[in-house]
């Protein structure tokens, strides 16, 4: 295979390819839309970076070799019984058309993840989770080619070693391989999840009149839409850190010196403390320092405020990392995925 016959280009500005918004220069790119030019591809070199929708990576620095732009397309039911339908969709797929998808086929499981950004090739990468729901919850397989042979594999549940904002690609596979095609296990029959109870409030105040996986789905894009920044109109990448988890003893001592400190049960010896609650009474909500800052109405919400360069927004989070450090004593570690 020659660089010309897969359409290799040169130089290519990433800007339109991340949420951010950040200038960088990849030396070379190119765009996978099958799993044969995927493999083609890989015979002829190995990538620095793959690319979904970019929502979800800080790019530092140009990238020296190869970003491939994952685009592999497929929406099929490939198996179903009484109650379920698996569905295999291609990495290269928008995660949101596909729950549209879902819901018009009446398919329950994915409506509260609606109007998360990127493609489903990522999805699992992070495990995504919004509204009381994560991937895990829905996943059947995923298909993976490994880089440095050029083979597929298959990965069940267990083999992505799902957690909280975390999979096996985030750890010890983390580089290794690109995913092609997500297996998901939907239901015939919805069972509704509204845990979350600003879902129920939503609805209501929507008028919406049935609840159902449509106007769930409604519901969390109305809340979504009136919290989060679009990337369209300011850079940003969703929450920039993953929620602390941290002891029950660690967070007895927090309450005293916060006694209004948010927080939600983990098991009998954690707790989970909102990362944007604890930046937001560190003073930093809202704050903007030269091009970045966090946003006005999200404190765990980097954005770009026109010219931000990755480095200065890396900047930003250290400092931030730092003062949660010396107020609160807890380590933020990164949900954004820095690419340097
Ligand atoms: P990218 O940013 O392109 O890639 C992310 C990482 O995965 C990179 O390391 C990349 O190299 C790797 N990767 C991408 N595709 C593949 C592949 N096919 N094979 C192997 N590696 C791959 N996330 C949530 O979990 N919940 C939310 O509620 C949420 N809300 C968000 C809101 C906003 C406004 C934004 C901007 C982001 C939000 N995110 C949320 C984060 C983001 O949407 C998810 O992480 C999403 O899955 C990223 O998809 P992507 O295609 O853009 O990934
Ligand atoms: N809060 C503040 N100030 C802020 C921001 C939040 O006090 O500036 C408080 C809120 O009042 C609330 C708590 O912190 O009591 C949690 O806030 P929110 O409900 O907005 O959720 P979050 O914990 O900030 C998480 C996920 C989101 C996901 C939502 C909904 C992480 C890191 N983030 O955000 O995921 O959409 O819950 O389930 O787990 C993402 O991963 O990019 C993302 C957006």
């Amino acid at each position: 295979m020659s660089a010309d016959s897969l359409n290799i280009q040169k130089n290519v500005d990433l800007s339109a390819y991340n949420s951010f918004g950040l200038k960088a220069i990849a030396e070379r790119f190119v765009t996978a839309h099958s799993l044969e030019n995927l493999r083609n591809i890989l015979t002829y070199e190995k990538p620095r970076l793959i690319l979904g929708g970019g929502s979800n990576m800080l790019l530092v620095n140009d990238l020296n070799g190869l970003v491939i732009h994952n685009t592999i397309k497929e929406k099929r039911l490939i198996a179903e019984d009484e109650d379920f339908v698996w569905l295999r969709f291609g990495a290269g797929e928008n995660w949101h058309e596909c729950v549209i998808f879902s819901i018009e086929n009446g398919w329950g499981g994915i409506e509260n993840l609606s109007l998360i950004p990127g493609t489903m090739g990522a999805a699992p990468i992070q495990n995504i989770g919004a509204y009381g729901v994560e991937l895990k919850d829905v996943f059947d397989s995923l298909d993976a080619v490994r880089i440095e042979d050029n083979t597929l594999h298959t990965f069940s549940s267990n083999d992505c070693q799902f957690g909280y904002r975390n999979s096996v690609f985030k750890q010890a596979l983390k580089g290794k391989y690109i995913i092609t095609s997500v297996v998901l296990k939907l239901r015939k029959h919805p069972v509704l999840n509204m845990k979350y109870g600003a879902i129920k409030q939503t609805i209501e105040s929507l008028g919406l009149e049935e609840i159902n996986i449509k106007s769930i789905s409604d519901a969390v894009i109305h809340i979504r839409q009136s919290k989060l920044p679009d990337p369209k109109v300011i850079g940003n990448a969703g929450s920039f850190f993953k929620n602390p988890i941290i002891t029950k003893i660690h967070f007895e001592k927090l309450e005293k010196q916060f006694p209004n400190i948010v927080h939600y049960p983990v098991d009998d010896q954690h707790v989970k403390v909102p990362a944007g609650w604890l930046i937001d009474q560190a003073g930093w909500k809202g704050k903007q320092v030269g091009q970045t800052g966090t946003h006005k109405n999200q404190a765990l919400v980097l954005v770009n405020h026109g010219h931000a360069t990755g480095e200065e927004i890396y900047a930003h989070a250290q400092r931030i990392q730092a003062d949660i450090l010396k107020v609160y004593d807890i380590k933020l570690e990164m949900e954004v995925n820095l690419i340097a």
